[in-house]
């Protein structure tokens, strides 16, 4: 399984249940790798999406705890070990977030898509491990540098160890 997520510097993903950035060439690298694959989200996450829709042309996979959740679109699993079970092919599997399942879902995965955004956001109320602290993984590529919006970023591959 593969994770893919933007960061600022000091690893912070989301405020408000919203993403910090929004970068047309960061969403063009999500589209590409996650189109005609399988993506797994947290509910908050589904619900921060446009319309609170599943994303097109993807399989979407939703995790709650609330038995009575079924969106239409979506596949819906109420634990990670029901979702684990029920997916037993996880190459094709991205985790699309948010905090909580980036963190759960994170020893599942063999290779991180992090696009690296150079500001650090202090008033974030969403976090993802930071890999670069995480001597179970390292980084494997470096995009050059991308800038929009005054915003300098690249695109990172980790791979597990
Ligand atoms: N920067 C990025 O690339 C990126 C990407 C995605 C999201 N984000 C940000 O991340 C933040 C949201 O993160 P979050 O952690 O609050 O929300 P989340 O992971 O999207 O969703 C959390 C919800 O998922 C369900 N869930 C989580 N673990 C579960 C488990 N083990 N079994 C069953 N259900 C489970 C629960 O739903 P119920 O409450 O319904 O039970 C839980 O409340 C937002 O700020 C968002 O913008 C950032």
């Amino acid at each position: 399984m593969k994770l893919i997520v933007n960061v600022s510097d000091n690893w912070a993903i989301g405020k408000n249940n919203g993403l910090l950035f929004h970068l047309s060439q960061d969403m063009k690298f999500f589209r590409e790798h996650t189109t005609g694959n399988t993506i797994v989200m947290g509910r908050k996450t589904l619900e921060s999406l446009p319309n609170s829709k599943p994303l097109p042309n993807r399989e979407n996979i939703v995790l709650t705890r609330n038995r009575d959740y079924h969106p239409e679109g979506v596949t819906v699993y109420t634990s990670i070990d029901e979702f684990i079970a029920n997916t037993p092919k996880r190459d094709n599997v991205y985790v699309i977030g948010g905090e909580s399942l980036y963190r759960d879902l994170l020893p599942y995965c063999d290779t991180a898509y992090v696009t690296k955004v150079e500001k650090s956001v202090d008033d974030a109320d969403a976090f993802m491990v930071n890999l670069d602290n995480d001597s179970n993984w390292q980084i494997f590529d470096i995009s050059k540098e991308f800038e929009e919006k005054n915003l300098k970023f690249r695109f990172v591959t980790y791979k597990r160890v």
